[in-house]
């Protein structure tokens, strides 16, 4: 039987997905829908965004062949440049895409989540560009730690609304920004981060970045005479950069497709964000999908070293690939990652976000034949995650 990796019309990938909100967001996520279908395909709104990525976020994003990678694992390994987008990761390809359809749907503010702040900056970037009033909420625990963020979103005349409720991070700002669109529907447009959440926002967001790999083809094609690779490998969180990386290989059976996710101090601990390994399937933000389960939640779940991994389920696309057997899924813990950004910086001077060293750090757990080539989705910079990597400096010897 072959598998269908599309969206249903209401939202749905095999079991996975859907819109399950109250009748007053009900509306809200119909009328997005609407015009989600009205746009994505118009050729004016295909020019400004198309724009926009090339001459604003400086897309296309290199394929880099890492030669150090390469030898050290034993076959060839790209990485796919997305740390070098302006804002510095892939969440700028979403926020612009949403941003410019907020603005023909008439929005006057626009409300957003985020984790790691990458999403938030994003947002605040694209707002500043379409002068458009923004929200971004941040649960107060993430506010701390990714502190150089915030101040981006200040600059750049965002509000950054501490969210106090719950384990203070991801999960209790999503609520935030829902509950925010819900009592004002009119006037403002929430602008999803990742793939989650009630329908349209996992298909748009996936699309939205499917720019990614797309580009990987075409690169790929140019740079050694074949468009599929052996493996595609990303982290996940929501799963935005997981699927704009899968997105275009769906249908290509022998690429196979890797998940990173956080498995935080170890799964055994209980104290990891590892919701395709150890999740059931429930109602999260509006849709159905693999979220962590109550002895996790018990454990205080969910938790990551990585701020944009801290969340305790995955976007319905991810979960029905892993259900279906389509992508397999690799937990990393936080000492495998930072480890891996480490190796990473000193073999080839780039620095990567936390959430991106949790796919390298999967390098090490797959074998590869010397004829394999494997592409990683280098999803973000480390800048704002120098503090951390200042902390733990003492597993590289620097005190
Ligand atoms: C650099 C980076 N990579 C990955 C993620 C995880 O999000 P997603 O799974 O939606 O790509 C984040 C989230 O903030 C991020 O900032």
């Amino acid at each position: 039987m072959t598998q269908n990796f599309t969206v249903s019309p209401e939202g749905y990938y095999g079991q996975f997905g859907g819109a399950h909100v109250p009748e007053a967001l009900l509306k809200c996520t119909q009328n997005l829908a609407e015009n989600y279908r009205r746009y994505i395909d118009d050729p004016e709104f295909q020019a400004e965004y198309r724009e926009l990525l090339k001459d604003y976020v400086g897309r296309p994003t290199p394929l880099y062949r890492s030669e150090k990678l390469s030898s050290l694992h034993g076959c060839s390994v790209y990485l796919k440049r997305e740390d070098l987008c302006h804002t510095g990761a892939h969440k700028i390809n979403n926020a612009l895409g949403q941003a410019l359809l907020a603005k023909r749907m008439g929005a006057k503010r626009i409300v957003a989540e985020t984790g790691a702040g990458q999403h938030g900056v994003a947002t605040a970037t694209a707002c500043a560009l379409l002068n458009l009033e923004c929200v971004v909420y941040m649960g107060a625990e993430d506010i701390v730690r990714q502190h150089s963020n915030v101040q981006k979103m200040r600059l750049l005349g965002a509000k950054v609304e501490a969210v106090t409720e719950g384990s203070r991070t991801l999960e209790n700002a999503v609520d935030a920004a829902l509950r925010a669109w819900c009592d004002d529907p009119e006037n403002i447009y929430y602008l999803l981060g990742s793939a989650v959440g009630p329908h349209p926002f996992p298909d748009m967001v996936a699309r939205l970045q499917s720019v990614i790999s797309e580009e990987m083809r075409a690169q790929l094609l140019r740079q050694e005479g074949r468009e599929l690779p052996d493996y595609v490998v990303a982290c996940i969180g929501g799963g935005s950069n997981a699927t704009g990386s899968f997105f275009n290989f769906l249908d290509d059976l022998d690429v196979t497709l890797v998940l990173a996710e956080a498995g935080g101090k170890g799964l055994i601990t209980g104290k990891h964000a590892a919701s395709l390994t150890c999740g059931e399937t429930r109602v999260l933000h509006g849709a159905n999908t693999m979220v962590l389960t109550h002895e996790d939640e018990l454990a205080g779940g969910p938790y990551s070293i990585s701020a944009g991994l801290d969340y305790p389920g995955v976007g319905p696309l991810p979960a029905h690939l892993v259900d279906t057997g389509r992508a397999m899924v690799v937990p990393i813990t936080d000492e495998q990652a930072l480890d891996a950004a480490y190796e990473l910086n000193r073999m080839d001077g780039i620095l990567p976000a936390l959430e991106s060293a949790h796919a390298l750090a999967a390098l090490h757990k797959l074998d590869f034949k010397p004829t394999d080539i494997v592409i990683l989705t280098l999803s973000g910079r480390g800048d704002k995650d120098l503090e951390t990597y200042l902390l733990h400096a003492d597993r590289i010897g620097i005190g």
